[in-house]
């Protein structure tokens, strides 16, 4: 899956003939699974029709304040569609909008756009290869850099005066590759590896029935995507669970039992910088697992339970560099139980889940979290959406790790 899925892109079109390549850029950036907003300079439309661009984006393309065609013409709010994108891809990128960008002129909604915009921005510039040598095209360059704009290099090759040199577009192909590679260069946790653990564990009582819980996995999944979201390499893994993720960051393990989720953190954990416990681990397991299936006869049956190994308390036992954070869902004396928790298990972070807090626990799909750090912090969160949890966790996670 592409780093640029599920970002708003908002591309910006400008007057230059390169403009005809903007539908394929469209096309490609919602192939990656970007939502894609065009904006574009009136003369832009000489070269490349509103209705291509909206119809690839799926999307109203924009292109002044207000719509004139229209009687009940609405205005065009330039903050909002600059405050919607996450990037802002000026493509192509002519000679005349990078100098007015580069003196902050806002004589167009583009413009305006681009003065508003706190994301991002990229620009990639097509002009003719005496216009790209002119020392106040090189000026205008460098002045746009200094402002953190990120200049996507025009390429050699034939030019549409019939010239050859540098001043061709990047093909489109090569602005999203250079987008992907720019955003994961810029990730938090880009090469870092993190272990997390997911769902329930159903510990087999025969061959048909187990002991298990009501987890569905939803935070741990959650946490794992936020994870890959940051540039992180993530083994998820997960006990059963009715959830699915596909992303290649992160690889997923199955497994049923405690054992089995034991041994596959203790195969990963060595090799990991961060590790996020938030499964819930049986903490007893039948003594015996019957071979075949157990009959009824008796008024009653006794099932003889055993202790299953604490795997988050033994990775804490050996832990080296490792961040470790693990999860207490507590019913009573919260706060204090998941200090002792964090202590004895060894933590750098302890996140605390209420059963007594509205929007907290097993199947809902928000949750409302207070994490505790190793130094006694006590920072509580609103109830969100586990999605936003898993996000304020990997952030405090960020903080703490370049602290
Ligand atoms: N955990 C684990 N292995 C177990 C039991 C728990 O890794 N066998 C982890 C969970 O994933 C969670 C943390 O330990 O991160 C806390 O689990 P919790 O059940 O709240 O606490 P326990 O330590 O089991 O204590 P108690 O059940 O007595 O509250």
């Amino acid at each position: 899956m592409s780093v640029l899925s599920g970002k708003n892109i908002l591309l910006g079109v400008t007057a230059g003939i390169a403009a005809y390549k903007s539908a394929f850029l469209v096309r490609l950036l919602v192939k990656a699974g970007a939502n894609v907003k065009v904006v574009m300079t009136p003369s832009s439309k000489d070269f490349v029709t509103p209705l291509t661009l909206s119809t690839l984006s799926k999307n109203e393309v924009f292109s002044s304040f207000t719509n004139e065609e229209d009687d009940n013409a609405q205005w065009n709010n330039h903050v909002e569609l600059a405050l919607w994108a996450h990037l802002f891809v000026i493509a192509p990128a002519t000679a005349n909008t990078l100098s007015k960008m580069a003196h902050g002129t806002s004589n167009n909604l583009l413009l305006a756009c681009y003065l508003s915009a706190k994301c991002p921005v990229y620009y990639a510039p097509a002009m003719d290869l005496d216009m790209y040598q002119h020392p106040s095209t090189i000026e205008t360059f460098e002045k746009l850099n200094s402002f953190g704009n990120i200049q996507i290099p025009a390429t050699h090759g034939e030019l549409a005066s019939g010239l050859v040199g540098q001043g061709r577009m990047a093909e489109p192909e090569d602005i999203v590759s250079f987008l992907e590679k720019d955003i994961l260069k810029s990730l938090p946790l880009r090469g870092k590896k993190i272990v997390i653990t997911a769902g329930p564990t159903y510990e087999a009582i025969d061959p048909v029935r187990f002991i298990g819980n009501h987890s569905s996995g939803k935070m741990g999944y959650a946490l794992a995507e936020a994870s890959a979201d940051v540039g992180a390499e993530v083994v998820l893994i997960s006990g059963p669970s009715s959830l699915h993720l596909e992303n290649n960051l992160v690889k997923v393990l199955h497994v049923t039992s405690a054992k089995e989720m034991y041994d596959a953190a203790h195969a990963y954990f060595d090799n990991c910088d961060i590790a996020i416990l938030s499964a819930a681990v049986a903490d007893y397991r039948p003594v015996q697992v019957a071979a075949q299936k157990i009959k009824k006869k008796d008024s009653t049956l006794t099932l003889s339970l055993e202790k299953t190994d604490d795997i988050l308390a033994s990775l804490g036992n050996i832990k080296k560099k490792q961040f470790l954070v693990g999860f207490a869902l507590e019913t009573e004396n919260e706060l204090e139980n998941a200090k002792t928790k964090l202590k004895k298990k060894n933590l750098d972070l302890i996140v605390l889940n209420s059963l007594n807090d509205k929007g907290a626990g097993f199947k809902t799909d928000t949750n409302k979290v207070t994490l505790v750090t190793k130094d006694n912090k006590v920072i509580p969160f609103s109830v969100k959406p586990k999605t936003e949890v898993a996000k304020d966790i990997l952030q405090h996670i960020i903080k703490q790790l370049h602290a």
